[in-house]
C-alpha cells in the first residue's frame, strides 16, 4: 500500500532483472517468529512490535496504535513451539572442491 522507504536492496530483481520483481521479498513463515528476529530481509527491525507496525503501514496502509501492535505481537507469541529436530539439523553438504566458493578473508 505504501512504498518501503529503503530501496537499497531491490529484492528478487537482483536475481531475475525483471522490473516486476523490484522490492519483492519472500514472505517468511511466522512460526516461531518471536525467536527469529531481527526482522525483514535486511534484519534492521529488532522488535516484533515494530515489525508488525511496519507491516500494517506498508502492506495494509493502516496506522496501528502501540496497544494494537502489542496485542498482535502477543498473538504471534502463541505461534512459538518446538521445532522438529529433523527440520533444523545441519544439512549434509557435498565435499569442498577447488571451485567451491570460499568465504572472503
Ligand atoms: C497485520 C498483518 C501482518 C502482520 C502481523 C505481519 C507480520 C510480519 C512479520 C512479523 C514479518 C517479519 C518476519 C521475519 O522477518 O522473520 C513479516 C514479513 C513479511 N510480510 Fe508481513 N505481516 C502482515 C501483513 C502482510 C501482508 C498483507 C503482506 C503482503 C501483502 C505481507 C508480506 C510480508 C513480506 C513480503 C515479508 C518479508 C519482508 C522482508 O523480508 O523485507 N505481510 N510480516
Amino acid at each position: 500500500m505504501r512504498p518501503y522507504p529503503d530501496t537499497s536492496d531491490p529484492g528478487r530483481y537482483q536475481v531475475t532483472k525483471e522490473d516486476s520483481d523490484r522490492m519483492i521479498f519472500k514472505v517468511p513463515s511466522l512460526r516461531n517468529v518471536e525467536k527469529t528476529g531481527p526482522y525483514f530481509h535486511n534484519g534492521k527491525v529488532k522488535k516484533l512490535e515494530d515489525a508488525v507496525t511496519q507491516m500494517a503501514e506498508y502492506q495494509l496502509g493502516k496506522k496501528l496504535t502501540m496497544e494494537e501492535a502489542a496485542s498482535i505481537a502477543m498473538y504471534l507469541h502463541s505461534l512459538t513451539g518446538v521445532i522438529p529436530a529433523e527440520l533444523i539439523k545441519p544439512p549434509a553438504l557435498p565435499p569442498s572442491r577447488a571451485k567451491t566458493p570460499k568465504p572472503e578473508a
